[in-house]
């Protein structure tokens, strides 16, 4: 089983993008299925207009992956734009997409309602992450639930596709775990980097951002339903069954403060991630290495890619 999935350097990650996306990727590379990750440079073009930034970007999305497990040994990880042949791939399937099949995207218009300038790059958008899914002969693609439409996108040209010149491409999966919770913001909203209410993997102001999750107004003694508060909700995240529930009847029997809670919190964090800042400090010291892994990653991606890009191009009449 091939999966594979992309992650766009647009910001930095977060807790959501950890329990909701890397910790999966993260999970099935340990079942020793045949992985892909890749970053989605192309794409964050659509909405990233600082080179320097998109660079810097990039580089963090690679680090914090390796940092925190995943396994370029194991996984194939490389940056987008080092497989160019994802462009070539993306033109030949823009020929056959349908302007209402984009026009139907919900994320291009939820981009226009947020006031992004409607590009051809935002609008092309699934034209290009079909490219990459069809092009290493993708099964499954893990993807968040806003990405399911794209997965629908990707199937329809793949078929378009083979329906004009025969039998190519796979038609891909989406692969979204319903068992994924959505993980609570500091205000209590799902967390998202367009809500500003993040807390990022490396964060170093992760404590001052714990000690500010807005809670009601409950005081020390009240007893408290402790179902639905984002303390413990994201404490559920990090800490055994045991410690969740004996804090679930903490707050249940009063005298349990908010302020504890977050210590806890707090504390379950750093058990985690405290390993994963140290390997990824390791990792910064060494650019070289860094580039060397990605590049290595991108051999692979292209070797991969080429006998189907062959097919590809025989097929259409190159
Ligand atoms: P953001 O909402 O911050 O822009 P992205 O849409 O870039 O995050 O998220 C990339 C992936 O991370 C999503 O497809 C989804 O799988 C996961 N993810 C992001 N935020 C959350 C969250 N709050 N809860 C669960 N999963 C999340
Ligand atoms: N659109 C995806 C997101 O924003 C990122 C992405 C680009 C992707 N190409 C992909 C994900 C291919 C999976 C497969 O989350």
């Amino acid at each position: 089983m091939r999966i594979l999935t992309g992650i766009q350097p647009s910001g930095k990650l977060h807790w959501g993008n950890y329990f909701g996306a890397m910790k999966s990727m993260f999970d099935l590379q340990a079942k020793g299925e045949d992985m892909f990750m890749f970053i989605a440079n192309f794409h964050a073009m659509t909405t990233v207009r600082d080179g320097a930034l998109l660079r810097e970007a990039t580089r963090d999305v690679a680090l914090d992956y390796l940092a925190c497990g995943l396994d370029p040994e194991k996984t194939i990880v490389y940056r987008q734009s080092d497989v160019p042949e994802v462009q070539e791939l993306a033109w030949y399937l823009s020929c056959l997409t349908p302007m209402g099949l984009l026009e139907r995207c919900h994320s291009y218009k939820d981009k226009m309602a947020h006031g992004f300038e409607a590009t051809h790059g935002l609008f092309a958008y699934p034209v290009l992450m079909a490219a990459d899914i069809l092009i290493m002969n993708a099964d499954l693609v893990p993807v968040g639930k806003d990405q399911k439409q794209h997965l629908e996108v990707t199937r329809d040209l793949a078929q378009k596709f083979n329906n004009a010149y025969g039998e190519i491409f796979k038609l891909p999966d989406a692969y979204i775990p319903e068992s994924v919770a959505t993980i609570p913001g500091t205000d209590g909203q799902k967390m998202s980097k367009s809500y500003h209410n993040t807390i990022e993997l490396f964060d170093p102001s992760a404590k001052k951002k714990i000690m500010a999750i807005v809670t009601d107004s409950k005081t020390m003694e009240e007893p408290k339903e402790p179902e639905g508060n984002s303390i413990y909700e994201m404490y559920k995240l990090f800490a055994t069954p045991e410690e969740v529930a004996e804090m679930a009847a903490a707050f249940r029997a009063g005298n349990y403060g908010y302020g504890h809670a977050k210590k806890a919190l707090l504390a379950a964090y750093k058990r985690l991630f405290d390993p994963f800042r140290e390997r990824r400090e390791e990792l910064a010291k060494d650019p070289d290495a860094l580039e060397d892994i990605l590049r290595a990653g991108a051999e692979k991606a292209r070797a991969t890619a080429a006998p189907i890009m062959a097919k590809v191009r025989q097929a259409v009449g190159l």
